[in-house]
């Protein structure tokens, strides 16, 4: 029997609907980036980005089920991103989940992001099945997990300070290129040397599975700040690419260490950072020397969206696993 869950996603700055049937088959993956309302403070603006989310997400979820030529009485279940986020975006999707739900007397599927974003990796590669290592690199997080089946995980590392994401738009921001910073200095760096400046590839402990970016960061933003003082020019592509070999290096260590350690054979990469360019060439050269594969999702997948939040759903809804009307959203939801 098919299965149909809308997916509704809305933890930061894009409100996002999808339909997936029986947790890989996308039938409809709708989108609305605030990114352009966001620009012109450097991030994210957490009231504005609830606003927007209110604004939009009734039409995002209507146009999700007309593209996939459904009505909500065809939709098995309603599955939901309820945290980790910012808690008043968060708000808006598992409110309107819970409306819809309780009207459609439909089952209602509690769903955490990043689990969301190892799930992408289901839908662009069908045939992938867990166990697998999964590095899941965002603005707000960098975490290795263990993906044991479909709803068990186990985290292996994530960052003390810093998510990756975060320092890619933090050294975008000083080296005045825009945001969201890391497809912009993933662009740049192709034009610079990775083996200029040598930055920071810091290692908390020889066991631990650990990252922490403020170093490199605060690294890069010193030797900016030096260069300034004595009225010297430096290349700005250079920077771009030592710093993003630095992240890469210590990103691509961690997780196959972790992959070696856990005795698996395939490594997927999920969230924004998993669409650079660098982290995708390197992870997969360097994985090839332990006879691991890499993948990961399409790049319209790395980023936020609600097609992995359905297919979350969608092996939720095998397992039975349903919320009440009383769910809330948990701004800091632990995995
Ligand atoms: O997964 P995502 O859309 O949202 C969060 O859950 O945080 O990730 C956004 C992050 C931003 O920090 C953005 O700069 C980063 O992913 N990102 C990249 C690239 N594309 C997006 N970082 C490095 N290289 C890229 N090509
Ligand atoms: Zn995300």
């Amino acid at each position: 029997m098919n299965k149909l869950i809308l997916g509704i996603e809305s933890s930061c700055d894009e409100t996002a609907a999808a339909v997936v049937k029986d947790g890989r088959d996308v039938l409809s993956n709708i989108i609305n980036s605030q990114v352009d309302l966001h620009k012109k403070y450097g991030g994210v603006v957490p009231e504005i980005a609830s606003r927007k989310h209110i604004e939009t997400i009734d039409a995002v979820i209507d146009e999700a089920l007309e593209r996939a030529k459904v009505s909500l009485s065809d939709i098995d279940a309603v599955a939901v991103t309820y945290g980790p986020g910012l808690v008043g975006a968060l708000l808006v999707g598992v409110s309107t989940a819970k409306a819809l739900a309780y009207a459609a007397k439909k089952p209602l599927i509690p769903i955490h992001h990043i689990k969301g974003h190892i799930m992408a990796n289901f839908i662009t590669h069908t045939d992938l099945e867990p166990p697998f290592v999964c590095l899941v690199a965002s603005g707000g997080h960098s975490h290795i997990v263990s993906v044991k089946d479909y709803t068990n995980f186990e985290i292996l590392g994530r960052t003390r300070d810093d998510a990756a994401g975060e320092a890619f738009d933090k050294i975008a921001r000083v080296l005045e290129l825009g945001y969201p910073g890391g497809p912009l200095i993933d662009k740049l760096a192709k034009e610079g040397n990775p083996e200029a400046i040598h930055f920071p590839r810091v290692r908390i402990d020889k066991d631990c599975l650990d990252f922490s970016f403020s170093g490199v960061k605060t690294a890069v933003i010193n030797y900016l700040h030096k260069l300034n003082q004595n009225n010297e020019n430096y290349n700005k592509a250079d920077v771009a690419a030592s710093f993003q070999a630095a992240v890469v290096d210590v990103l691509c260590e961690h997780t196959i260490e972790a992959a070696v350690k856990v005795d698996t054979r395939t490594i997927a990469l999920a969230g924004g950072v998993a669409a650079n360019s660098t982290l995708r060439y390197k992870m997969t050269q360097k994985a090839a020397q332990y006879g691991i594969r890499v993948l990961y999702p399409s790049p319209i997948l790395c980023t936020d969206n609600a097609a992995m939040i359905a297919c979350a759903g969608y092996y939720a809804y095998l397992e039975g696993n349903f919320a009440d009307m009383t769910l809330n959203a948990i701004a800091n939801l632990q995995l």
